[in-house]
């Protein structure tokens, strides 16, 4: 009998009963033989699947061409990366500050809103998760309760309910810094804010001179099969923050802006060791370019279609979400059908809600994987 080996990490986490050792494609290959179908992966970060070939390349070759400098140096790879991205998005927001993580770029983006307006007030909508730093979690529903920790907020914060008009009025005025939103909330669910929300967000923070913070860390960067929610919704934020399906399994993220809020920096405002370096950019362009010469925003979009038409079987009572964020609404616990998944081996999420199912697959997915799916859902009770 051998002993286990100390366990040396915060014990932060509940993990799952999976023992990985490698991946390919959509798949995952555990230790005792199993391919599991991966419909979650990693918190929506892993949106080209396993071991794409062109990911795998640029890695390797700007590993060998320079593996990093910082920002003090311009780098082509880093001005093409944000040309790149700009362009993607489409929504005027020319200018891209280059960071590490969600809540990093969340970070600036409410303090450049706070500093330019020069206000104390941001709203944030109910249901919201926005990252775990002071200015971010600040933001995010239910944080203060749960997990926040900072004796106080960095600013006053008002949160809001989804989907109410009245108190976008009543709530959003000239003491007003930002409004943050997430247009498809995901930790809470896959939530589609729709777009007769979102414009009216819009409209009020133009009224009031608010800024208006898309955090499309999770839904953005083809998620919803458009490059942004925010495009799906035919909303200009003043803002957008994006990670997670950004580097495909690279770690970074970026803050996009538009030229009005690009005229209030200057050398040393904002700042990052590791944002915009090399090997983050030269996959932060490898992405863009794979979403866009592959087709797969038109994938994500019929793959969603796909689950939305076949996949109320079994426990799943209704879908919810926007392309592949997508939620699975179950009449029985949420958690007792994702581990009745993992156990025919497919792998799904939960979320905020205890009854939806969360599906963040990669964009690669195909139509035999939503039929797996498909027939899956269909053995368990309902
Ligand atoms: C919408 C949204 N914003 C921000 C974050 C925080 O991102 P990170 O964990 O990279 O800080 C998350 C993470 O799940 C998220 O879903």
């Amino acid at each position: 009998m051998t002993d286990s080996p100390p366990n040396h990490l915060a014990p932060v986490y509940s993990q799952w009963p999976l023992d990985i050792v490698g991946a390919e494609g959509v798949h995952l290959h555990t230790r005792d033989g199993r391919r599991i179908l991966d419909l979650y992966g990693g918190h929506a970060v892993a949106a080209l699947g396993y071991s794409h070939p062109r990911w795998l390349a640029a890695l390797e070759s700007q590993a060998k061409t320079l593996l990093f400098q910082s920002n003090a140096v311009p780098l082509d790879v880093r001005s093409r990366a944000a040309t790149r991205l700009a362009h993607f998005a489409g929504l005027g927001l020319d200018t891209v500050f280059f960071v590490n993580t969600g809540a990093e770029a969340n970070e600036n983006a409410l303090k450049l809103a706070l500093r330019i307006t020069g206000r104390r007030k941001v709203v944030a909508i109910e249901g919201s998760f926005h990252g775990r730093t002071a200015a971010a979690g600040a933001v995010t529903w239910g944080a203060a309760q749960k997990w926040y920790g900072f004796p106080q907020a960095p600013f006053d914060v008002e949160f809001i309910p989804r989907g109410d008009l009245v108190a976008i009025e009543r709530v959003i005025g000239t003491d007003t810094a930002a409004v943050i939103v997430e247009p498809v909330q995901g930790v809470a669910g896959a939530v589609d804010l729709g777009s007769a929300y979102l414009t009216a967000l819009r409209a009020r923070c133009s009224e009031t001179c608010a800024m208006l913070i898309c955090d499309e860390v999770q839904c953005g960067m083809g998620r919803t099969g458009y490059p942004f929610a925010s495009n799906m919704h035919g909303v200009a934020p003043d803002m957008i923050t994006t990670a997670k399906a950004l580097g495909a399994g690279f770690p970074c993220s970026a803050l996009l802006m538009a030229d009005h809020v690009a005229a209030h920096l200057a050398t040393d405002l904002l700042g990052t060791t590791f944002g915009g370096g090399p090997m983050a950019c030269a996959l932060i362009e490898t992405v863009v370019d794979i979403i866009e010469s592959e087709g797969l925003l038109a994938n994500v979009r019929e793959r969603s279609r796909q689950i939305r038409e076949t996949c109320i079987v079994g426990p799943v009572e209704s879908v919810q979400g926007a392309g592949l964020l997508a939620g699975l609404r179950t009449r029985r616990p949420a958690k007792d059908v994702q581990r009745e998944l993992l156990e025919r081996d497919i792998l799904a999420g939960t979320s905020g809600d205890p009854h939806v199912v969360r599906i963040l697959a990669p964009y690669v997915l195909s139509e035999s994987h939503v039929a797996q799916l498909r027939d899956t859902l269909a053995t368990l009770a309902p």
